[in-house]
């Protein structure tokens, strides 16, 4: 059957593209395959673990003022290559409305906290942590989510809880996290999704042929 084309934005290291990767080469993530990769940021160690494995690699750099421009040449990028799905794995950018909507239920995002809590604009990378430590909370976790124009505010996907234990810094909590967390649902959530695509695919193409 027809694979989905995945196309991972990403911005920094890269371990949920490399978790992705992984479960690719193991067949747990079966029904799409991973044709791009895209960064924002050239010195991203993603574009190595892509390269390395034989993925493309795009790199679309974004200014403050521009980001009009930015998105436009993004899914100018993802149009050329017939992505059908698209990944947030650590990507630092908040997409438009316009972008969400071109691809509604077509991207999801993995967020390291359990949504609702700790989210939205301001909460990223270790700030979430030292949000949830501040706070005092004895459980945390990571939720895959689909993206539309409210950050962190699409429809949950799947969520895993991750104790919080005594003397936690933030770091060793994000390890944590991602560990127990990020690294095991995104690639679930991921086959899960590209599933369902794959199904409206192939009733589309029925529907051409008929
Ligand atoms: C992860 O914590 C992810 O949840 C967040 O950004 C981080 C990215 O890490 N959105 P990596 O680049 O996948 O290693």
């Amino acid at each position: 059957m027809l694979k989905v084309r995945i196309a991972v934005l990403v911005s920094g290291g890269g371990t949920n593209l490399q978790a992705l990767i992984d479960a690719q080469k193991q067949r747990k993530l079966r029904s799409g395959e991973i044709v791009l990769v895209l960064s924002n940021n050239a010195n991203a160690y993603a574009l190595t673990r892509a390269r390395e494995n034989g993925i493309k690699t795009e790199v679309v750099v974004k200014t403050e003022r521009d980001n009009e421009v930015f998105e436009r040449e993004v899914i100018r990028v993802l149009k050329e290559n017939k992505i059908d799905f698209i990944v947030l794995a650590g990507f630092m950018s908040i997409l438009s409305e316009n972008f969400t909507s071109l691809y509604k239920n077509r991207i999801i995002n993995i967020h390291p906290s359990l949504i609702p809590s700790f989210c939205g604009k301001g909460y990223y990378g270790i700030k979430v942590h030292e949000a949830a430590l501040k706070y005092g909370v004895k459980v945390t976790g990571a939720t895959v989510h689909f993206v539309n124009e409210i950050p962190d505010g699409g429809e949950i996907i799947l969520q895993k809880s991750v104790p919080v234990k005594n003397g936690d810094t933030p770091e060793i909590l994000q390890r944590r996290v991602m560990e127990r967390a990020e690294w095991i649902i995104l690639p679930r959530a991921c086959e899960k999704v590209c599933k369902d695509i794959q199904r409206e695919m192939k009733e589309e193409k029925e529907k051409e042929n008929l």
